[in-house]
């Protein structure tokens, strides 16, 4: 993909550094672009310490990581991205906050430029209307955490070309990620999938089918899942699962994805999994 040299990525989080991650270890220039000077900060060492692990394991030499490393430049300034190849957000799952912006990306940057989103549940064809190139816009949904995760659900929206859909599955290849096309409706594969199954737990451990313990090990026993279910949910974060189901129950209309009344006083009281140290299970510090 040597014609998408500068790769602007918009959102510095958890997902957004992941993303600048893979792209610099592939020989991109990336422009980091957050609101915030303190995530960027946040955002660049979390990249060091990934890539020295990967350094650890033999996977980068430290010259690798350097080379890498230097080729991310983060900013605060949209701007930046006025000469951008390919561009790709990972901003907080707000509509208005990502149709702004793509509103924005399309004003600034050139035409023909593909805009991605790497957007879990927000629909690719709406922020596609946000702009005067549609077909040029596309998903790109990486997963946490993204230097690990082999998979990108790369999401066509309903006026997406083919030519866009064929570039971001060469470029999701190129940076060594398994591409698997998908349309345009609410969660896509995975989460469509996913979350009803651990909302489905959620239900049998508030049923009193089986305790947690039991219920995790039915599913990584018997499922061959790495880890049950509830102990999904706690990694992903209850909050993050039940704003998922909710935008699955509502855009969708089936009951089938009605969020168990567990999860979300689960949610109410502030049990969200590891990032609050509690959820269903308990974690240290
Ligand atoms: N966390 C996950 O497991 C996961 C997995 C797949 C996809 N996603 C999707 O990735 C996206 C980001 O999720 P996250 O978990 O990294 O969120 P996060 O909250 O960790 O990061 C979002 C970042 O966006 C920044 N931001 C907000 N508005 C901005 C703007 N206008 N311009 C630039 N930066 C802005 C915030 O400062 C923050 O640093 C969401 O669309 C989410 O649905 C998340």
């Amino acid at each position: 993909m040597r014609n998408l040299k500068k790769i602007g990525v918009v959102g510095a989080g958890t997902m957004g550094n992941g993303i600048a991650h893979v792209f610099a270890q592939h020989d991109h220039e990336v422009v980091l672009v957050d609101v915030s000077r303190e995530v960027l900060d946040r955002a660049l060492n979390t990249i060091r310490k990934n890539m020295d692990r990967q350094v650890r394991k033999g996977i980068l030499t430290e010259e690798d990581r350097d080379q890498a490393l230097a080729r991310i430049t983060p900013t605060t300034d949209l701007e930046a991205l006025r000469d951008a190849d390919f561009v790709v957000e990972a901003v907080v799952e707000q509509r208005e906050i990502k149709r702004d912006l793509f509103r924005k990306l399309d004003e600034l940057t050139r035409p023909g430029v593909i805009l991605a989103s790497n957007t879990s549940s927000i629909s690719i064809t709406e922020l596609g209307a946000a702009t005067d190139r549609p077909e040029r816009v596309v998903g790109m949904h990486f997963m946490n955490p993204v230097p690990v995760m082999k998979l990108v659900e790369v999401v066509r929206g309903q006026l997406t070309s083919d030519d866009t859909v064929e570039t971001v599955v060469s470029l999701a290849k190129a940076l060594e990620k398994v591409p698997a096309v998908v349309n345009d409706y609410p969660g896509f594969v995975a989460n469509r999938i996913l979350m009803p199954m651990i909302n489905e737990a959620c239900y049998a451990l508030m049923e009193g089918v089986a305790d947690r313990d039991a219920i995790d090990t039915v599913m990584k026993l018997g499922a061959n899942h790495p880890m049950g279910p509830l102990a999904l949910a706690d990694l992903i974060g209850l909050d993050v699962v039940l704003f998922i189901l909710e935008v699955l129950h509502r855009d969708l209309g089936d009951p089938k994805f009605r969020p168990c009344p567990l999860l979300r006083r689960m949610v109410a009281a502030g049990l969200l999994g590891r990032k609050t140290g509690r959820g269903f299970y308990t974690y240290e510090s």
